[in-house]
């Protein structure tokens, strides 16, 4: 039996495989999958899926352990063993409006991908705004009118600076994190500390 682990698709996919390769961890069938959404090594079998499925995926135990943004795990709370950081996939949430923004005299409206966030944020504040709920490309709302302000992701800074948005306030910084399925830990531990032993390896950057 080998470990089974979800990866989220993307950003995070890309550098968690070259955190594989540093650790001389077979990445090779990964790196060439082309369309498949499976694949499996000499070690591991691997599933490419959203990060939000891949916190379904673990928290029903289809999958050991997940590798996934912990802005995912903010916001939907998976009922999964929150297991490591890793050192890729930093990042942060923030709220953000258009340059020299000229706030309306009324509750203001806030679009955001993370509702959830977005919500404990405005009560933490004592603040009370409408809530608009999009699932992408959020950085639009402000520009056509949809919201006053957006919470989102921000990682390089490029999306707000080409859509002229800046960031307002910083509300939690992120990595990328390894999560694990409660029951596998324990019943397949045999099978997932070798693996997970690899993955926390220290590596000499020299
Ligand atoms: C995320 C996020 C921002 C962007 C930030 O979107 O929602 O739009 O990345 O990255 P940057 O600071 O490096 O520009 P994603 O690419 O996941 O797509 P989405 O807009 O469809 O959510």
């Amino acid at each position: 039996m080998k470990p089974v682990i979800a990866l989220t698709k993307g950003r995070v996919e890309k550098q968690f495989l070259a955190y594989l390769e540093e650790r001389a961890i077979d990445s090779t069938p990964l790196v060439e999958k082309g369309r498949k959404l499976s694949v499996e090594t000499d070690q591991a079998i691997y599933f490419f899926a959203k990060g939000v499925d891949v916190t379904t995926y673990v928290e029903h135990g289809i999958a050991d352990l997940g590798v996934v943004g912990e802005d995912i795990i903010a916001e939907f709370q998976p009922d999964v063993f929150n297991l490591f950081p890793l050192p890729f996939g930093a990042c942060k949430m923030a709220v953000a409006a258009e340059k020299e923004k000229v706030w309306p005299d009324r509750k203001k409206r806030i679009a955001s991908k993370y509702t959830n966030i977005t919500k404990q944020f405005y009560l933490d504040k004592g603040e009370s705004v409408d809530i608009i709920k999009l699932e992408g490309s959020v950085e639009l709302a402000p520009l056509l009118g949809l919201a006053d302000a957006i919470v989102d992701i921000v990682e390089t800074g490029t999306t707000l600076k080409e859509n002229g948005l800046e960031v307002i306030e910083d509300i939690q910084h992120f990595t990328a994190r390894v999560i694990a399925n409660r029951s596998s830990l324990k019943m397949k531990r045999d099978i997932l500390q070798p693996y997970i032993t690899l993955l926390q390896e220290e590596v000499s950057t020299s």
